[in-house]
């Protein structure tokens, strides 16, 4: 079976690298990939958002099985074009997608559906939104409707930093149309999880519950980025919070989206906030997390290509998702000044000399002659699997200790939380 990843990043090398282990794929493509995805696949210089493109490559290649990555392409239709021409995909098609690209939309499926989130409202006028926020005091949560590379919700702990947000937003329009229409919500307090789950629109199948660390330094302090580290499993998501969530969460949200007429084949990832009340939604994506994919799919035992092609026949309820023991913590390496201003080109060392049962997952990286150098905020992902959660904090520092470039970052709290 041939395979091509859409997408460039440390999700992407991960997922190369778990296809690499299955004896069913003979060959994998990746547009466009990085420097270490280059190991396992043939790179093809293509953004992942360029529908025709891509759907060129899979015609000429006669690729068996694509897989999409981030949400940019999904949003954009590429899995919508591929099934127009009968080429196997997985991913939700664009209506599907919108959960994730339209918070507003993700909202209104949550209220009708009575899914649990933070009461809120919606505003395409910032007076209105002022007005509002006024009138509920702080703290409050204010959001961008459209994508914004996980930078558009702004918790604000009073009503000032709120309006300034609100200004940030519809005024300055720091992320463009994406702020046109902006949520403003309750601030939920309580530890976050994430929890995916494969669908094939009617059974769904939970993934280990996973923890996302989004600020940038430890403590999470900081502007929030795309994820500095996760780990998998998060003990916080017991077995009876995992039941509620699937029972509450993700099934009734995929039941949901078939009812509108929206139904939903792919990863459903749901960000939970566990409050005194149980667990909330905060958000939707509709694809695998960066960087909970690089923990998750590396306690992840079963073949990935049997799962996705039960699951795009409908047969997912014939998979039995079978996952090593133990637990995997991903310490994302970034470059100095991310998620603000930072470097590219610095020539990176070590990385070869990684412990047994580490991955250094590549996210932001190219090649400069045969030299690997950074060329993005988030660099790598360094990746343990081992007997517990203190265990694979070890082994991934470990591993981080081994990596050298300029202006290297990191959190040294990764998994900290999952100690108490
Ligand atoms: P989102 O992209 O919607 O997941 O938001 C990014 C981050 O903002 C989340 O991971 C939370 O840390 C925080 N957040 C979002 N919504 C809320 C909320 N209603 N209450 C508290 N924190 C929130
Ligand atoms: N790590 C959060 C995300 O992938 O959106």
């Amino acid at each position: 079976m041939k395979v091509l990843i859409v997408g460039g990043g440390g999700r992407e090398h991960a997922l190369a690298w778990k296809f690499s282990l299955s004896p069913r794929v003979k060959k994998i493509f990746c547009a466009p990939g990085n420097a270490g995805i280059a190991a396992l696949a043939e790179c093809v210089n293509i953004q992942s958002d360029n529908v025709p493109a891509i759907l060129d490559l899979v015609r000429s290649e006669k690729i068996d099985l694509t897989v999409v990555g981030p949400e940019a392409p999904l949003v954009a239709g590429l899995v919508d074009a591929l099934e127009h021409e009968g080429y196997p995909v997985f991913g939700p098609r664009r209506k599907a997608a919108e959960i994730e690209g339209s918070k507003v939309l993700a909202k209104e499926i949550m209220l009708k559906y009575d899914i649990p989130t933070a009461w809120y409202g919606v505003f395409d006028n910032a007076e209105q939104a002022a007005s509002y926020i006024k009138k509920i005091g702080g703290p409050c949560v204010v959001k961008a409707d459209g994508l914004a590379a996980g930078k558009g919700v702004i918790v604000a702990e009073d009503v000032d930093t709120a309006l300034a947000s609100v200004d940030l937003i519809m005024k300055q329009r720091a992320f463009g149309a994406a702020g046109d229409r902006i949520i403003v919500e309750e601030c939920l307090r309580g530890e976050e999880a994430s929890i995916l789950a494969f669908t094939d629109g009617e059974h769904v199948i939970p993934m280990l519950p996973a923890q996302d660390h989004k600020r940038v330094y430890d403590d999470d302090r900081g502007p929030n980025t795309g994820g500095m580290g996760a780990y998998a499993p998060a003990p916080v998501m017991t077995a009876a919070l995992q039941k509620e969530a699937l029972e509450k969460i993700l099934i009734p949200t995929v039941r949901g989206m078939a009812a509108e007429g929206r139904p939903y084949r792919g990863i459903l990832y749901a960000g939970l906030m566990i409050t005194d009340r149980g667990p909330y939604v905060l958000e939707y994506n509709a694809r695998f997390g960066d960087p909970e994919a690089q923990p998750i799919l590396m306690m992840l035992e079963s073949d990935l290509a049997d799962v996705l092609e039960a699951l795009l026949a409908g047969e997912l309820n014939q998979v039995d998702l079978r996952w090593n023991s133990g637990a995997s913590v991903c310490v994302v390496l970034s470059s100095g000044g991310y998620p603000g201003n930072y470097r590219k080109g610095d020539i990176i060392t070590g990385l070869h000399d990684m412990p047994e049962n580490v991955m250094a997952f590549h996210a932001g990286t190219g090649l400069k002659g045969n030299q690997v150098v950074t060329a993005g905020g988030r660099v790598l992902g360094i990746t343990a699997l081992a007997e517990n959660i203190p265990a694979a904090i070890n082994l991934a520092y470990q591993g981080v200790s081994k990596v050298h470039y300029e202006g290297m970052h990191y959190r040294k709290d990764i998994g900290k939380k999952a100690l108490k």
